[in-house]
């Protein structure tokens, strides 16, 4: 039987390690997209380069040539659009930059299959995702529910999610959205909140960081695991129409209650003390040295101009009609699994990776977001 050949643009990202991998393990021929980087290191797929059925090709979202070249070369029957500016802070700081890869992107893919003459036979996953829901305005948030986009990422990505389905009206393409909720892994970007915790909860425990600087403790999100999502997203592209799914574990958590568990994860209890900037978290119970320590603090420079603050998933749809399963990993497991990884890396890191962590928090103070 001939391979199925999927192109992943986004390949070098959290979701597109895992997904290679799931789509290797399948049989397919495997193409991703990278950029070129003055550090030609990828460390989420350093371990399947090299193999038979994984390619890498330079192209760019924001250069249509590159992906109309690409398309015609690959031929893919799968095109999976992971690739994003997936920061919704900084898609503040750039919005120009976020709408062009993640909005205009969008449909330079589009129109790439079209050129080639592919639009028949070649399906597209667009990565979609609950920050449509915004300043939401139903909970729990399901394929009906109103969007109402709350930063310059979630417009950016709405213009994606109403250009594949306008392509699939207006050309009959075989091209859907799956509304992700957040999910989290070992493998997560080390901004986004629920790795820096982790991160940071491993680094305290190890005497290599003093304390750790968050924003909205109060912020509840649906958090599952990025490995069982990226089955979802073949599923979706496996049904026999094309149609947009929510993904969700359908349970809600607050950053306080991941911060929380993280630290227990790492033997230290934390008491939150205060109210909104001025909240702490002290450490009740763990290493003497740490007892009645400030360990968490509140500061306003991770602060968002507009936030989103409710997000919870319904994944009823994709449960009855791809028979994918929510609860495949809990949200303690996932606390778990991403707490262990981060105390054997952190405690693998040297003296120069010290120098490398206080640069980084440094950094976070002022800089990155
Ligand atoms: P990620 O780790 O930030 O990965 C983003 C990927 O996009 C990276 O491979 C990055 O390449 C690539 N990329 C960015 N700009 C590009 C450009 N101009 N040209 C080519 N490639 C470019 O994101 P993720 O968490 O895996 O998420 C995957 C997708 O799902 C994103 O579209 C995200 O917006 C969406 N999503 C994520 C979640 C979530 O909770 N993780 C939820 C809903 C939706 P470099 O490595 O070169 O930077
Ligand atoms: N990053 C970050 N850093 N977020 C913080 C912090 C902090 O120090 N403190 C509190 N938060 C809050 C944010 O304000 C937000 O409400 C929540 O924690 C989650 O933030 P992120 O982890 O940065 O993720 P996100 O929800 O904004 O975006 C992620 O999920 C989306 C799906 O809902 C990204 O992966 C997006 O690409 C994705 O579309």
């Amino acid at each position: 039987m001939e391979r199925k050949v999927a192109l992943i643009t986004g390949v070098t990202g959290q979701d597109g390690s895992f997904l290679s991998e799931f789509l290797l393990e399948k049989g397919y021929e495997v193409h991703g997209i990278i950029r070129r980087s003055s550090v030609d290191f990828r460390e989420r797929i350093a371990h399947l380069e090299g193999k038979p059925h994984f390619h890498l090709h330079y192209a760019d979202m924001g250069d249509s040539m590159s992906l109309v070249k690409l398309v015609g070369i690959v031929q893919p029957s799968e095109i999976y659009n992971l690739a994003a500016q997936s920061h919704v802070q900084v898609s503040f700081d750039s919005p120009e930059f976020t709408a062009d890869v993640d909005a205009v992107g969008v449909l330079r893919i589009l129109e790439a299959v079209r050129t080639n003459h592919l639009e028949q036979s070649c399906k597209i996953y667009q990565a979609s995702t609950s920050e449509l829901y915004g300043k939401v305005e139903e909970v729990p948030q399901n394929e009906n529910t109103p969007f109402h986009p709350y930063s310059p990422y979630a417009v950016a990505k709405l213009y994606g999610f109403w250009i594949i389905k306008e392509y699939r009206e207006a050309y009959n393409m075989f091209c859907c959205s799956g509304i992700l909720f957040n999910h989290e892994s070992e493998r997560r970007g080390e901004t986004f909140v629920t790795r820096k915790i982790t991160l940071a909860a491993a680094r305290i425990a190890q005497g290599k960081q003093e304390k750790l600087l968050l924003g909205n403790l109060d912020s509840l999100r649906d958090w599952g695991y990025a490995k069982d999502y990226v089955e979802c997203m073949w599923l979706i592209l496996q049904h026999e129409t094309p149609e947009d799914f929510v993904i969700a574990t359908g349970v809600q958590h607050s950053v306080r209650e991941f911060t929380d568990l993280a630290f227990r994860h790492v033997g230290i209890e934390l008491r939150f003390e205060g109210e909104g900037i001025n909240e702490k978290g002290i450490c009740a119970k763990g290493p003497e040295h740490l007892i009645g320590k400030t360990l968490v603090e509140v500061s306003k420079d991770f602060y968002r101009p507009t936030d989103v603050v409710n997000l919870w998933g319904d994944p009823t749809k994709a449960k009855a009609k791809l028979g994918w399963n929510p609860a495949k990993t809990s949200f303690e497991q996932l606390v778990e699994l991403m707490v262990k990884h981060d105390m054997a890396k952190v405690a693998g890191e040297g003296a120069a990776a010290k120098v490398r962590m206080n640069l980084a928090e440094y950094l976070e103070k002022g800089v990155v977001k």
